[in-house]
């Protein structure tokens, strides 16, 4: 898993002052004054057992609330809070809602179209999108994708990036009946990574010997119709520890996500090209009648990578 950085326990003081006394808005009295220095440090005096300390010089945020700890220390709260919030997103949400952080990604032409009508999709976007794709991967405990993407593509999923190859996540399929085939290369590498597969429970129990045979770890989940129980499964992935989940596809699979609310964040590759009407939908419907009920996104990044563009997006 990846560790979730504490970032919110900040013990430094980030004020940029002009050399001389400069004032913060202390809740107790503990500290008498505060000096800058010329290179943008703050020195702290006469407060709680008389130690002097130095905080760290730089960056304009100013503080909250700075407590007195043992042994002269301070803490300082609430430093950088809404930065360290983004930080910790996966781990607050796993916390708050039991389930994983979940970043659908998605690889486009200017149309939305995912591959051709053949199903061609490989490649869409160059070689600096696919880079920053994997990028992605080891940032996320985890990547899933639906079965007919790996029928559709037979993709490795792991990070190929130069020193990171250790970093690649958990890869999951969501395949309610086991249709991916033995010699898929998910299945056929499950062994030295781990692969686990989200299908329906109790559903052919030879066929899923066959599969822990080949090192597969199934998540077995109630149905909710004909499919998988994406509520369900996601809560069983945040019970098993993962804080963060990068969903790549396919339309089915996102088109499913975003009718259960799952969306988080989106990556959304763009490259300019134009299939047409003709070629697979990014997502495939479901069921908006009104402007209303689309969901809403905010954008928090662009990127160019090249010709292509990457916008990150954000639930409100
Ligand atoms: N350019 C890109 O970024 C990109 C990325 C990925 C894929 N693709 C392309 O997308 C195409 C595949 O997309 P797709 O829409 O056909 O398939 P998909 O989303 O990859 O997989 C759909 C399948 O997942 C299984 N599933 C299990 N539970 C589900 C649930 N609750 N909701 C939805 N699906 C569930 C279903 O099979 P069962 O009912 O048998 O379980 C369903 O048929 C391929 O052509 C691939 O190349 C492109």
């Amino acid at each position: 898993m990846h560790c979730e950085i504490i970032a919110s326990m900040v013990s430094t003081i980030t004020l940029a002052a002009e050399p001389g006394p400069v004032l913060v808005p202390f809740p107790h009295d503990f500290a008498e004054s505060i000096t800058a220095t010329p290179d943008g440090a703050l020195i702290f005096s006469s407060f709680a057992g008389g130690r002097i300390s130095r905080a760290a010089p730089g960056a304009a945020e100013a503080t909250e609330w700075i407590k007195p700890g043992t042994n002269g220390l301070l803490s300082v709260l609430g430093v950088l809070a809404d930065e360290a919030r983004r930080l910790n997103e996966g781990f607050f949400r796993r916390i708050e809602e039991g389930r994983p952080l979940v970043t659908l990604k998605l690889a486009s032409t200017l149309d939305g179209r995912i591959a051709t009508a053949e199903g061609e999709s490989r490649w869409i976007t160059g070689d600096l999108a696919r880079e920053r794709a994997h990028l992605l991967r080891a940032r996320h405990d985890a990547v899933m994708v639906g079965s007919n993407t790996v029928l559709a593509d037979d993709p490795e999923l792991t990070c190929r990036l130069p020193g990171l190859s250790d970093r690649s996540p958990v890869r999951i399929v969501v395949d309610g009946r086991l249709r991916v085939p033995l010699t898929a290369r998910l299945v056929a590498s499950a062994r030295t990574t781990p692969t686990w597969f989200v299908t329906l429970k109790g559903d052919a129990p030879e066929r899923h010997r066959v599969f822990r045979d080949c090192g597969v770890e199934l998540i077995e989940v109630a149905a909710a119709g004909e499919t998988v129980d994406l509520v369900a499964a996601f809560q069983e992935l945040g019970r098993r520890g993962l804080t963060r989940v990068l969903v790549e596809g396919g339309a089915s699979l996102a088109a499913a996500l975003l009718r259960a609310g799952l969306i988080d964040h989106i990556a959304w590759f763009r490259a300019p090209r134009l299939i047409g009407g003709d070629g697979v939908p990014a997502i495939t419907a479901f069921g908006i009648d009104k402007l209303a009920a689309t969901p809403r996104f905010e954008r928090s990044a662009v990127e160019a990578l090249g010709d292509d563009v990457l916008e990150t997006f954000h639930r409100p």
